[in-house]
């Protein structure tokens, strides 16, 4: 199952997938499904920039992965008829890295800075004069004989993503103009961007197969894209080629994706709190221990769609299995009994 769940929930795309994604990823605003309160308040945003000649403000994007930040982030560099650099937090190492990269910006262009939150906290202190006053301190020499130089970069536009917000520390979130959160996506929206990607790779798709899929990708385009791809293989070697329903239904069901979009790991997920810690609150600490998994990526991965759905909770102590989550399994809620044995003072 890892192989399913590798190419289909994971965030991070393999060297195929990164490949196909490029070719489906929407260049325009006219292109870009849903998101439609971030979408309008954005393109105002570029309006009115380009309407004054300035550059556009920095922008903080964050959300679950795959839901298309990286494409935004890009769609604003072409709207305002930018160049992009893309780079990422822990891709930089060094403050020379950064620095590098931003004495490179032309007057104008985006710089994409992914996983911003992982950032180390020394270049963090590199962005604040940069992003503020598009000017950095160049520190010549060494010992006490060092100089600090200021350098006055070129405007810029920083876009920053992150699938974790909350990491983010105040200093650096407060310098962004615009800041959006990305919502998963509903069925409809995610059926037109299946339509979309099926016209663009070719794939005869028709529309209750197309929203078979769109029902079962978490609310993510990345997921939706994956699928259709998967669907599309099986409809070549099992059936004529064209995605149907049915076709779409097999297809799912042998790549262990259920009704909701849940996969393996998800019910493992939700199956570990369950029946090892009767419902929780259970340490997410705990949770990835048993399952062998990441907790990043049970955090950033798996939680939110579980969340979204209402099949888990989290709590001051932990992970909750929801009432919901044991409908879904068809088994019944126990009842929470009071503590078998009470200490002498709480009976009083
Ligand atoms: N609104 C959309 N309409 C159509 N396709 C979309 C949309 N948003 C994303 N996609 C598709 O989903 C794929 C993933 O999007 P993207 O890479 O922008 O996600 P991301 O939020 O940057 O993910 P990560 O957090 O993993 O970096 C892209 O290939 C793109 O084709
Ligand atoms: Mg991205």
């Amino acid at each position: 199952m890892t192989e399913a769940r590798n190419r289909i929930v994971s965030g991070k795309a393999s060297d195929e997938d990164a490949r196909i994604e490029a070719s489906v990823r929407p260049a325009s605003f006219s292109d870009y499904i849903g998101q439609e309160r971030v979408k309008e308040n954005l393109q105002i945003s570029v309006e009115a920039a380009r309407a004054r000649g300035e550059a556009l403000d920095h922008v903080l994007l964050y959300g679950p992965p795959g839901l298309g930040k990286t494409t935004l982030a890009q769609i604003l560099a072409n709207e305002m008829g930018s160049s992009i650099k893309i780079s990422s937090g822990p891709l930089l190492e060094k403050k020379g890295d950064l620095t590098a990269v931003l004495t490179s910006l032309d007057p104008g262009d985006f710089l994409f800075l992914d996983e911003i939150h992982r950032l180390q906290p020394a270049l963090e202190e590199i962005l604040y004069p940069a992003m503020e006053d598009f000017r950095i301190d160049l520190v010549i020499g060494q010992g006490p004989g060092a100089r600090i130089h200021p350098y006055q970069l070129n405007q810029f536009t920083l876009v920053g993503a992150t699938t974790r917000a909350g990491l983010l520390m105040a200093p650096l979130r407060s310098r962004f103009g615009i800041v959006h959160r990305l919502d998963f996506y509903t069925p409809q929206d995610l059926f037109q961007i299946v339509q979309r990607s099926a016209r663009i790779l070719g794939i005869a798709i028709d529309d209750a197969g197309a929203e078979e899929i769109a029902r079962r990708s978490r609310g993510t385009p990345r997921v939706a894209n994956r699928l259709l791809r998967r669907v599309r293989d099986f409809a070549e070697v099992r059936a004529d080629g064209h995605v149907t329903k049915d076709v779409a239904r097999e297809a799912l069901a042998m790549l262990g994706v259920d009704e909701h979009g849940l996969d393996e790991v998800d019910r493992n997920l939700l199956l570990t709190i369950i029946n090892k810690y009767s419902g929780g609150p259970v340490g997410l600490n705990t949770i990835a221990a048993s399952l062998s998994e990441e907790e990043d990526a049970i955090e950033e991965m798996y939680e939110p769609y579980l969340m979204q759905l209402g099949l888990l909770d989290r709590t001051q102590r932990g992970r909750v299995a929801t009432a919901l989550a044991y409908k879904h399994f068809g088994m019944d809620e126990p009842h929470k009994q009071p503590p078998l044995f009470r200490t002498a003072s709480s009976e009083e």
